[in-house]
């Protein structure tokens, strides 16, 4: 049994229990909001930190979910207190969410930090919310459940199931190659999100749950409900249930973040087929807990992982229909041989005692250890001349044929020469050619977008061409998919060998070796890295400067270097 803290131990205890000037103006504050010491006398205060934003349509729900929690703290004997937060919505930041997802965490372990607050709900669910939010908590050290948003329910287009991103650049490459109207490209805009909730691909949204699920910070099969089934509401009130007791039991986050725990995560990431993103974000909440995480780990736990979902945008079916199979407790007990399951989860049990007797129910969507989607789960950690500190590659959903595969490489500079050369008639680029996009990492971008699955120019879509050999310093949408090699680092910005590629150059992608080289000898690298020259940085001042000069690369996790966990703050001391 966890030894439960007095009232006196509670850390709001520290704002409203002493007498003397301070605490009286505190508590004369909350009689200004209609509350008195029955709302805050020996009762755990909960933050829910709600990341809700009208220009946030992932999480549009998140007012009325918040009332649910709140329903379930009161029910406990909690104080609840609803705390906004910012809000990284991925249909509309520029240039990308990710180059926000620290300044959420900074702001969530300082809104924790600071307030009188003794344990928190956080609501999350567009990819980057998720990491963020755990960052932060974990590395405010305060007890946190994690609720997630839920995925939207299936698309639909004249009968045929839409799914998030994927089938939006599907069909667009159908309409640059001329084949769907302009009147058919309206009705998928219409049908392709039907309800609030976030991505129901098992893109980074649908990975970065269910990653905070195995963690042990959701409350069991939390991450597969969707957004609009009432399930999820009666979850967001047992969450808020939790919190209370996790409060007086201060289960903080360094109980639950252990080395086991990060080890299940990749397991469940690699079981799902899930998003490259997966991987940075996954090695920076690993090092807020104080855990390294080597990028090799990814791969040797991707050939020794089965798929075993069969999920888009990999496999065929959506989020609605994992949850109906099962979910992920279903998944979770298929690899128990392959999980460390004795971890201490959110509701004070271990991952093997919330899973234990998961059923699947639809063998299609979740498939046995015996049947697998794929026997390796698919994602490859590459090494080489091009990518001395790595870079990744979802080969489960590329055409097999660039498993081994040399060609010349089609350079462009930056974003802005792709977009206005590569729809050129005269770029001479084949379906044998490698293109290779530069400065879109976490500094040249900045902030590391998702343009990773670069165009294939329209005169080979003509063709029927679908898939090319591509490589970037960027990122991918979890969505989706062709032979893109990503997060190049170092990246080309700060003068990786990506920087110093020309067009023609051949470059070698051998996935079973996990190599991406270039032609090219150490005296022809080092003639070319004499001429480079660095390009000024994107901003000198605000928030911008302070990422430029301290986001690490992508296979540190894009981390600020000052929040690794030896930078830790203690507990400081308020009066
Ligand atoms: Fe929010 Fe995809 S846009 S999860």
């Amino acid at each position: 049994m966890p030894t439960r803290l007095t009232p006196e131990q509670l850390r709001s205890y520290r704002w409203f229990g002493p007498n003397d000037l301070r605490s009286f103006g505190h508590r004369s504050r909350a009689r200004q909001m209609g509350l008195g010491p029955e709302d805050w006398e020996g009762k755990p205060i909960i933050a829910i930190l709600n990341t809700w934003s009208e220009l946030n349509p992932c999480h549009l729900h998140f007012k009325i979910l918040a009332e649910h929690v709140k329903k379930g703290i009161l029910q406990a004997g909690g104080m609840p207190v609803e705390v906004p937060l910012l809000s990284l919505s991925e249909s509309y930041m520029k240039p990308t969410t990710m180059l926000y997802r620290n300044l959420l965490a900074m702001e969530t372990e300082e809104v924790l930090r600071c307030h009188p607050i003794d344990g928190a709900v956080l609501l999350g669910a567009c990819d980057k919310t998720t990491p963020a939010l755990i960052m932060g908590g974990t590395s405010a050290e305060i007890p946190f459940i994690f609720v997630p948003g839920g995925p939207m329910l299936r698309g639909n287009w004249r009968g045929q199931t839409l799914g998030s991103g994927s089938d939006a650049w599907k069909f667009w490459d159908e309409k640059r190659a001329g084949r769907l109207s302009e009147e058919a490209w309206c009705e998928i805009e219409d049908g392709i999100a039907r309800s609030h909730g976030h991505c129901m691909t098992m893109g980074t949204a649908s990975t970065m749950t269910a990653i905070a699920e195995t963690l042990g910070l959701t409350v069991p099969g939390a991450s597969s409900i969707p957004a609009v089934d009432m399930a999820h509401w009666r979850m967001a009130a047992q969450s808020g249930r939790q919190a209370v007791e996790n409060a007086w039991n201060d289960l903080r986050p360094s109980k639950i973040l252990n080395a086991d725990a990060f080890h299940n995560a990749i397991v469940v990431d690699m079981a799902v087929g899930g998003s490259t993103n997966a991987i940075i974000h996954l090695i920076a909440m690993a090092a807020r807990a104080g855990i390294a995480l080597p990028l090799e780990c990814f791969d040797e736990i991707s050939r020794t992982t089965p798929r075993l979902a069969d999920l888009r945008p990999a496999g065929r079916f959506l989020m609605e229909d994992f949850y109906f199979a099962g979910g992920l407790p279903a998944l979770l007990a298929q690899l128990l041989d392959l999980l460390r399951p004795d971890t201490l989860t959110i509701n004070g049990k271990t991952l093997r005692e919330n899973i234990g007797g998961a059923e699947i129910f639809n063998k299609e969507v979740i498939r046995t250890r015996d049947n697998p989607v794929a026997a390796e789960a698919g994602t490859a950690i590459l090494r080489g001349n091009l990518a001395p500190r790595g870079a990744v590659i979802k080969h489960s959903a590329m055409e097999p044929r660039f498993l081994k595969h040399t060609g010349p490489a089609v350079v462009f500079c930056d974003y802005n020469d792709l977009a206005a050369r590569i729809e050129d008639p005269a770029l001479p680029v084949t379906a044998d050619s490698v293109i290779l996009l530069q400065n879109g990492g976490p500094c040249g971008a900045p902030g590391m977008p998702e343009w990773g699955m670069l165009p294939i120019p329209k005169k080979l879509l003509e063709q029927g061409v679908r898939d090319m050999l591509r490589i970037s310093d960027a990122r991918m949408s979890g969505t989706s998919y062709g032979a893109c090699v990503l997060h190049v680092a170092p990246e080309a910005a700060i003068g990786g060998p990506l920087a110093l590629v020309r067009d023609g150059d051949l470059i070698t992608l051998d996935v079973e070796a996990r190599r991406i080289d270039v032609a090219l000898t150490e005296e022809e690298f080092a003639a070319r890295r004499a001429e480079w020259k660095q390009r000024p940085p994107h901003a000198r001042r605000g928030f911008l400067s302070l990422f430029l000069n301290e986001v690490t690369q992508a296979d540190e996790g894009c981390d600020f270097r000052f929040l690794h966990a030896e930078g830790s703050l203690a507990e400081p001391e308020i009066h």
